[in-house]
């Protein structure tokens, strides 16, 4: 049965990787009868509020509840107006709690640990990205960290439960000394859902030396669970790890809705210029597909991306290479058709 794709292109290198996914997904069904997708757009971010006065439309919160699936670009949310936001309204409004962000290393991509494989779990809809900050007067500002017990408890049973299908050992990071209210909270939950889990090993450390271990002794490390911004920025340093953000997915999970995106941003540096990475957005797409339960569909794109790196000759200069991201994305459909 054909499925209802919708993409939210957003801004900056958003619509150029977007549009390379969406050529992916086509080319499937000529492989996999089942994978047949019929496509739909929405604005979200700057474009959004451009086109009329909302970064996050009602109609875009609709048309993501009408899908079978949604994959998203980025959203330049630096440049939204102070008080506005379309990813943390997107996220808490859909109670899309659980970012969960597969990294790996991949043959053929020099890079710093070549053997890396971690998941890191983020909670994403509560922390310090709460969505609630202030002046205060004129010469200070406060934004709240907000820590609750049914957020931890679910995003701890994500956690534990992709743990336990892996090396069944989860690391849970926290600042427990500076944040002695929250992260004990959190804590407290976390090893409460554990207990469900006896056969999960817990390995809670602070965030600022796991930010260090990460690098000097990777594979210690399996699952990551970690609050809104200490997965935000321990993702990018992984991903920094084995060859940058242009090969990192995630999926954007609740209980009800959810949709998929790389785990970069908008890149106004490089937008426009044809030479975003469209990996880690072709991957994310292959994560939809097999949360579609097309699972063989799913596989063969992250064979066809493996084959590509692994061949060494496609590929964009944030991987050292010459190509465009359509020079890409053909060899990725050229090797998905072979
Ligand atoms: P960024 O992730 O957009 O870029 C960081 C660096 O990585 C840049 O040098 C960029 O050129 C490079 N890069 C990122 N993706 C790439 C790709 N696919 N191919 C090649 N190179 C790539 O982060 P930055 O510059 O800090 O943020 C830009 C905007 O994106 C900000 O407004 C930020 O708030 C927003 N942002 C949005 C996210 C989202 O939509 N999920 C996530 C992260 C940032
Ligand atoms: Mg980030």
């Amino acid at each position: 049965m054909t499925k209802k794709i919708l993409l939210l292109p957003g801004d900056g290198i958003g619509a150029e990787v977007v549009d390379s996914a969406k050529a992916v997904l086509q080319a499937l069904s000529t492989r996999f009868p089942d994978a047949t997708y019929e496509f739909q757009e929405a604005p979200i971010g700057v474009a959004a509020l451009k086109a009329g006065n909302d970064p996050l439309p009602e109609t875009t919160i609709e048309a993501v509840k009408s899908s079978d699936g949604c994959l998203l670009g980025a959203v330049d949310e630096a440049a939204l107006p102070k008080g506005t936001s379309a990813l943390g309204r997107f996220r808490r409004r859909l109670q899309l709690y659980a970012n969960v962000r597969p990294l790996r290393a991949y043959a053929g991509v020099a890079c710093l640990c070549p053997d890396l494989d971690i998941v890191v779990v983020r909670e994403n809809s509560e922390g310090m990205y709460s969505g609630t900050e202030y002046a205060v007067g004129t010469d200070a500002a406060c934004a709240v960290r907000i820590i609750t017990r049914e957020g931890s408890r679910r995003i701890a049973k994500v956690a534990f439960e992709l743990a336990a299908s892996r090396r069944k050992r989860l690391t849970v990071v926290h600042k427990l000394g500076a944040f002695k209210m929250t992260d004990g909270l959190f804590l407290e939950c976390v090893r409460e859902v554990g207990k469900s889990y006896p056969g999960v090993a817990l390995d809670p450390r602070n965030i600022d030396a796991a930010a260090m271990d990460l690098i000097q002794h990777p594979g210690q490390f399996d699952v990551i669970l970690a609050t809104n911004m200490f997965g935000d920025i321990l993702s990018d340093e992984i991903a920094g790890l084995v060859g940058g953000l242009g090969l990192a997915a995630s999926s954007v999970l609740g209980d009800k809705y959810g949709y998929f995106e790389p785990v970069h941003g908008s890149a106004p540096d490089i937008a426009g210029k044809g030479i975003a990475n469209p990996m880690a957005t072709i991957l994310s797409a292959a994560m939809l597909v097999d949360h579609l339960g097309q699972k063989k569909a799913a596989a063969a794109i992250g064979e066809a991306v493996t084959s590509v790196l692994a061949a060494g000759k496609v590929r964009t200069p944030d991987l050292k290479g010459k190509s465009s991201t359509q020079d890409v994305t053909r060899a990725v459909i050229d090797q998905l058709m072979r």
